[in-house]
């Protein structure tokens, strides 16, 4: 088991933002869902490691509110895949000890994924191992849009006063209200760009952008990104004394 020394920097959420499936597949000459089928096998070995690197929540960019703009085939392909994996994995990340939370938008998402989406959290809720959250129509202007209209609901409601919206009632609306912020983001691929994920989240993470494709991503990567990150001087707009 990949073992991490813990230090003061406490890293306990790391999110990734899992890129480059379809350039994978491409230099194999195969089609872009390939790469996406490949890259949906990674997920489960850097899961199974979070316990060992003290990881206690993992959140995963599956697939984004921009995402729509490609294929039909590539993108029916991607729902189709979820459907699967959600299908396949259902018992085994019960076993594991896995809770596993959706964000994003459901409504864009067809019905039979939403059940198997909802069945899985629910089947799940019990478990604390790891805190798999993923990603799925998910796009963090969306989810700020999505969060102040629920606000503005309330403040009409009278269940929230205007002098009460600050930094912390803000992110109870976000999807993300159960989980504290990302301490690391890692994206793959070489793009150095956060493509609209958790924006309010990582206002002070800490990022990695590396080359390596998803589809070649392996625990041992994961593991040293985690422990580089235990060498970072976090000042959080202070200094250091
Ligand atoms: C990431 O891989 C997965 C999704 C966005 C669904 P890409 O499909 O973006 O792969 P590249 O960036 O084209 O190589
Ligand atoms: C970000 O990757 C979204 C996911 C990994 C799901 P994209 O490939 O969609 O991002 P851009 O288009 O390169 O910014
Ligand atoms: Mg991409």
């Amino acid at each position: 088991m990949l073992v991490r020394n813990i230090k003061p920097n406490g890293l306990e959420h790391v999110a990734i933002i899992m890129d480059g499936n379809g350039r994978w597949a491409q230099n194999k000459g195969r089609p872009r869902l390939f790469g996406h089928q490949a890259g949906a096998r990674r997920v489960k070995e850097i899961v199974e490691s979070c316990p060992g690197l003290g990881i206690k929540y993992l959140t995963i960019f599956a697939f984004s509110t921009e995402n729509w703009k490609r294929t039909q085939i590539e993108v029916s392909g991607l729902m189709k895949l979820f459907k699967r994996y959600i299908d396949k994995e259902t018992q085994p990340l019960i076993d594991a000890g896995v809770r596993v939370r959706f964000i994003g938008d459901r409504l864009r998402l067809e019905p039979s994924l939403v059940n198997l989406m909802d069945r899985l959290e629910e089947l799940t809720e019990k478990n604390s191992a790891v805190n798999l959250t993923i990603a799925i129509n998910y796009g963090a202007r969306d989810e700020v849009t999505r969060a102040v209209k629920r606000m503005a609901k309330d403040v009409l409601n009278g269940d929230l006063s205007v002098e009460n919206i600050n930094e912390e009632t803000l992110p109870k609306y976000l999807d993300t209200h159960v989980l504290p912020d990302p301490g690391l983001v890692i994206r793959t691929s070489g793009e150095a760009r956060i493509s609209n994920f958790l924006l309010w989240q990582s206002a002070y993470a800490e990022y990695e952008f590396i080359d390596t494709l998803w589809p070649d991503f392996t625990k041992e990567i994961f593991a040293d990104l985690v422990n580089q990150f235990d060498n970072r001087e976090r000042r959080f707009g202070g200094i250091l004394r």
